[in-house]
C-alpha cells in the first residue's frame, strides 16, 4: 500500500480556482506536478492563474472563463478540459458568492443569486463533469462553509445553499460510489486574507472577534484547506467518501455563538445609521 500522495500527470479540475482558497488548492496540485485546469468568470483572472500554475510546476495548465450559473457553458468548458487533459482524476467545485444581508432587506433575486452560484453551480459542475470522471478512481471535493450547519444572521442565503451542497455530497457519494467515484466536502473555517473573510469580517474589531472564536487561536490559511484536498484526492484516502470535513481550527465545536448574532447586529446598526 502506498503511503505517499502522488499527483504527477493526474488531471485536476478546479472550478472557481482563480482566487483565494480555490486558487491555493490549484497551486498545491500544480506544485505536485499535476495537470491542472481552472475556471471562473473573469478571463483575466483565469490567464493570471494559468501563468502562476505553470510557474509552480504544473505538468500542464489551462483555463476557461464561464459562469457556473450557465449549465451549457459549464458543460462546454468541461468538455474542453477533457479534450486537453483526458478523464478527470480530481474535481474541486468551489465557485461561490457571498454578501452579508438580512432576509427582510435582501431582494428575492439577491437570495436566488447566491443559491444559483453556490448550489445550482455545484449541480451544473458535477453533472457536467460526470461523463469525464475517471471511473473508478475519481475524487470530487465540494468546497462548503460553516454556514452549511451553523446559522449566522445575515447569511440565510449562504446557509441554505451550502447545506444543499453538503447533502449533494452525501447523496452522490452513494449514487456514484458503485462506479468508484468518491465525493467529499471540505469546510474551511475563517481563512485569512480571502474575499470571504473580508466580506464577513470587514473591520479589525470583527476580525478580532472571529479570531477569539477559534479554539486553535489563529485564522486558517489557504494551504490548510489545500492540504486536506490533496489528502482526500490521494491514494491515502481511497476509502473516504460521503464525508463533510471541517478545516476550521475547531470553530465548529463552539457553534455559531455570538458570531452568529454579531453580523445581524452590524447590519441592524447600519440600517439605523442610514
Ligand atoms: C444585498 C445584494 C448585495 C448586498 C448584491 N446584492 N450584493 N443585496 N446586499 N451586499 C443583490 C443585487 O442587488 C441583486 O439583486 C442580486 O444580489 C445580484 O447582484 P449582482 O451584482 O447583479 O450579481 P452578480 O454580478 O452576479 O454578482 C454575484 C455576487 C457578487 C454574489 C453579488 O458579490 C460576486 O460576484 N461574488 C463573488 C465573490 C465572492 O462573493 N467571494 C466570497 C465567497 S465567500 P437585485 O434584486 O437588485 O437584482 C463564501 C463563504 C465565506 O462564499 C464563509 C466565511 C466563513
Ligand atoms: P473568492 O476568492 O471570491 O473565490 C471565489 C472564486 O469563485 C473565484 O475564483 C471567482 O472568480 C469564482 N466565481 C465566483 N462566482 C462565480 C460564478 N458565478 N461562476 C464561476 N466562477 C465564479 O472566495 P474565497 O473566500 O477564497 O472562497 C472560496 C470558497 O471557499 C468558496 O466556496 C467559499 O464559499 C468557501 N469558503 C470560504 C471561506 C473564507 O474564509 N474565505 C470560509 C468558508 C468557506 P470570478 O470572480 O472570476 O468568477
Amino acid at each position: 500500500m502506498t503511503r505517499e500522495m502522488e499527483f504527477r500527470d493526474r488531471s485536476i479540475i478546479v472550478i472557481g480556482g482563480t482566487s483565494g482558497i480555490n486558487r491555493g488548492i490549484a497551486e498545491a496540485f500544480a506544485e505536485s506536478g499535476a495537470k491542472v485546469a481552472v475556471a471562473s468568470r473573469s478571463q483575466e483572472k483565469v490567464d493570471d492563474t494559468v501563468a502562476a500554475l505553470k510557474d509552480r510546476g504544473a505538468a500542464k495548465a489551462l483555463g476557461a472563463a464561464f459562469d457556473v450559473r450557465n449549465p451549457e457553458a459549464v458543460a462546454a468548458g468541461l468538455a474542453g478540459f477533457n479534450a486537453e487533459l483526458g478523464d478527470f482524476d480530481v474535481l474541486i467545485s468551489g465557485a461561490a458568492g457571498n454578501f452579508p444581508a438580512l432576509m427582510s432587506e435582501m431582494s428575492v433575486n439577491a437570495f436566488r443569486t447566491v443559491v444559483e452560484i453556490d448550489l445550482m453551480g455545484t449541480v451544473h459542475v458535477m453533472k457536467g463533469a460526470y461523463p469525464y470522471l475517471k471511473k473508478p478512481g475519481a475524487s470530487i471535493v465540494n468546497i462548503s462553509a460553516p454556514q452549511a450547519y451553523l446559522p449566522y444572521e445575515g447569511q440565510a442565503h449562504v446557509c441554505a445553499a451550502k447545506a444543499g451542497v453538503d447533502q449533494i455530497t452525501r447523496t452522490l457519494s452513494m449514487e456514484w460510489g458503485g462506479e468508484g467515484v468518491r465525493v467529499n466536502s471540505v469546510v474551511p473555517g475563517f481563512i485569512d486574507g480571502t474575499e470571504g473573510a473580508k466580506r464577513l469580517a470587514p473591520t479589525e474589531e470583527i476580525r478580532q472577534q472571529v479570531l477569539d472564536s477559534v479554539p486553535l487561536g489563529r485564522m486558517g490559511l489557504p494551504d490548510d484547506v489545500a492540504n486536506m484536498c490533496l489528502f482526500l484526492s490521494s491514494d491515502l484516502a481511497t476509502y473516504v467518501s460521503g464525508c463533510v470535513i471541517n478545516v476550521d481550527g475547531a470553530v465548529y465545536q463552539r457553534g455559531s455563538g455570538y458570531l452568529g448574532q454579531q453580523m445581524g447586529d452590524m447590519l441592524r446598526a447600519m440600517r439605523k445609521s442610514n
